[in-house]
C-alpha cells in the first residue's frame, strides 16, 4: 500500500469512529494536513447528521465548506465530542509532535475543547522517542530572536520556517536536535518562554485514540 492509501484507510476508520461515537446534532473538530484532508472527504457523506464542524485552520475551513459543511466559530460551541487530526510523530504514550503544516495553535485550542482526540496516522509516524521530526514553535514576530536563544539554551537548534506566516499572523521556529524524553515537561517549559504562542508538543493533552494505518490493516490503540 502507498502512504496515501494508508492515510485514506485511517481516514475512513476515523469517519466510522465519529459515526459511532459523536451524537447526531453534535459538532465535530477537524484537524489539518493531508491525513485530515482524507478524513474530511470520508466524513462528507455524514455531514447532514451533524450541526457542523470546527476547523483548526483556514485550509481545513475551506475544504469543509467545499464539501458543504457548516463551519462554526469555536466561541459558539460548548462541546466537541470528537476531534480528529493527524500527527507528525506519535509515541506509545500518545504524546505527539504536530505543526508540520503550521496549524499547531488552532489545533491545540480545538483539541483542548474536545472530549476525545482521535489521532490518525500512517505507520511511519509511530516512534519510540519524539524529536526526530523538528519541533514547531509558534512565535510572536518581535520575540523571534529571543525565543530562538532560549530554545538553543534547551539544547535545540531553532530554524526559522522561511516564507511562512501562521493563520494567526505569527512565525514558526522548527527546532532540530531534540531527543524528547519528557514530552510533558518540555511542552510546559517551552510554553513558559515569553513570546511563544505555543509549541507543537501535544503531551499535556495527548491523543485518546490512535488509528494507525499499516499494510496489515488499521490498528486501534486507546
Ligand atoms: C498541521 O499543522 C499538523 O499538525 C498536521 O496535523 C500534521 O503535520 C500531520 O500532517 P500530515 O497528515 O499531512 O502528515
Amino acid at each position: 500500500m502507498t502512504q496515501d492509501e494508508l492515510k485514506q484507510a485511517v481516514a475512513q476508520a476515523a469517519a466510522d469512529y465519529v459515526a459511532q461515537h459523536a451524537p447526531a446534532g453534535s459538532v465535530i473538530g477537524v484537524g489539518t494536513g493531508s491525513t485530515a484532508n482524507f478524513f474530511i472527504d470520508a466524513l462528507a457523506p455524514l455531514k447532514s447528521k451533524y450541526r457542523g464542524a470546527v476547523a483548526s485552520s483556514e485550509a481545513t475551513r475551506k475544504r469543509l465548506e467545499g464539501h458543504g459543511f457548516a463551519v462554526l466559530d469555536l466561541n459558539d460551541v460548548d462541546d466537541i465530542p470528537v476531534y480528529v487530526d493527524g500527527a507528525d510523530e506519535i509515541d506509545r504514550g500518545m504524546h505527539m509532535i504536530k505543526g508540520g503544516g503550521g496549524a499547531l495553535t488552532r489545533e491545540k485550542i480545538v483539541a483542548a475543547v474536545a472530549k476525545t482526540f482521535v489521532c490518525i496516522a500512517d505507520g511511519s509516524k509511530l516512534v519510540e522517542t519524539l524529536g526526530k521530526f523538528p519541533l514547531p514553535v509558534e512565535v510572536i514576530p518581535m520575540a523571534r530572536a529571543h525565543v530562538a536563544r532560549e530554545l538553543a539554551k534547551l539544547g535545540g537548534e531553532p530554524v526559522l520556517r522561511q516564507g511562512f506566516t501562521t493563520d494567526n499572523g505569527n512565525l514558526i521556529l522548527d527546532v532540530k536536535g531534540m531527543a524528547i524524553t519528557d514530552p510533558v515537561g518540555l511542552e510546559t517549559r517551552i510554553n513558559q518562554i515569553t513570546g511563544v504562542v505555543t509549541n507543537g508538543l501535544f503531551a499535556v493533552r495527548g491523543a485518546n485514540v490512535l488509528l494507525l494505518g499499516t499494510p496489515e490493516g488499521v490498528q486501534t490503540f486507546a
